[in-house]
């Protein structure tokens, strides 16, 4: 099973804090730790550690940092043939209050120096892969310009919509699977999704630009997907929250890996939810992702 991630990938440093710093507020942290992250790198070393065949393209820093992040990817596994050392690492500046909630200062550095000449150059990576592994982290061109190659020759595309943003309706329309949370469903459609009649509404409307099948990330309350034959609720099972970063990079990388072992679209789901559901229990997006046999056990 080969998977393909082109992404970003980032130093997280992360505060524990009581809550989310105010405008204009000053607060102490009481713990600090740093983590190896990015969207991109997250859902490649999921992947990677749920057994299969991931290959990365994307950048890191021609700093210090971007040696160890290329070595991390190394030590999980995942391929880093078609990974660039540019600029700066890129940098999240993540608090984590007590009640587990999240938030993130993004410093893209080298992420956001990834070309459409290096996804070119990769070419053969993407289309020898069984899935492509997409999220916004990276300039929007490059993430069309890997679509692009991906569905010229059939390979399943899998976007994680975040962070939020606009996309055209040409990139919308070669997704086999998109993964927004509530906020990105917001932003990709313009309608709301307060309920299960808005959760309708918002996906039919992204099947009917050519997305393959929806799966709406809801946190704690699981997911809602549609494709063209079916819809509804998965449940997530409960868990302890610590930190909730990297819990959506699990999900897709585990989404990718669920669908390509031949389960359905509902049982990947499933997978994906129980997987996500280890992350957040821990500090850090990387430490908590486990290895196959902890998911299936
Ligand atoms: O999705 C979580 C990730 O987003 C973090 O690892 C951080 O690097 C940010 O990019
Ligand atoms: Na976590």
């Amino acid at each position: 099973m080969n998977i393909t991630v082109v992404g970003s990938t980032n130093i997280d440093l992360v505060y524990t804090v009581p809550h989310i710093v105010k405008a204009g507020e000053t607060l102490h942290s009481t713990e600090h730790e740093l983590f190896f992250g990015g969207k991109g790198a997250n859902q490649a070393v999921t992947a990677s550690q749920l057994g299969a065949n991931v290959e990365f393209i994307g950048n890191v820093g021609a700093d210090d940092f971007g040696e160890q992040v290329k070595q991390n990817l190394q030590e999980k596994g995942v391929k880093t043939e078609a990974v660039q050392k540019i600029g700066l690492t890129g940098q999240a500046i993540i608090q984590v209050a007590d009640s587990g909630e999240n938030s993130i200062v993004l410093f893209p550095g080298a992420n956001f120096l990834v070309t459409r000449e290096q996804i070119s150059a990769a070419k053969d990576k993407i289309e020898a892969s069984d899935v492509l592994l997409l999220q916004l982290e990276i300039p929007i061109p490059v993430v069309e310009a890997a679509a692009e190659i991906a569905a010229q020759k059939g390979v399943h595309i899998i976007l994680n919509p975040a962070p939020a943003q606009q996309i055209s309706d040409s990139l919308l329309g070669k997704i086999s699977i998109l993964t927004p949370n509530e906020t990105e469903l917001e932003m990709l459609t313009g309608l709301k999704t307060n309920n299960e009649e808005d959760l309708i509404q918002a996906c039919s409307l992204l099947i009917q630009k050519g997305v393959g099948a929806v799966v709406v990330t809801l946190g704690e309350k699981g997911s809602y997907y549609m494709n063209s034959n079916e819809h509804g609720y998965v449940q997530a099972n409960k868990v302890e929250v610590k930190d909730t970063t990297g819990a959506g990079d699990a999900f897709n990388g585990a989404l990718a890996v669920g669908l390509r072992q031949g389960k359905s679209l509902r049982e990947s789901i499933l997978y994906a939810s129980k997987v996500a559901g280890f992350v957040v229990t821990q500090m850090g997006a990387q430490p908590p992702i486990p290895h196959s046999f902890r998911v299936n056990k």
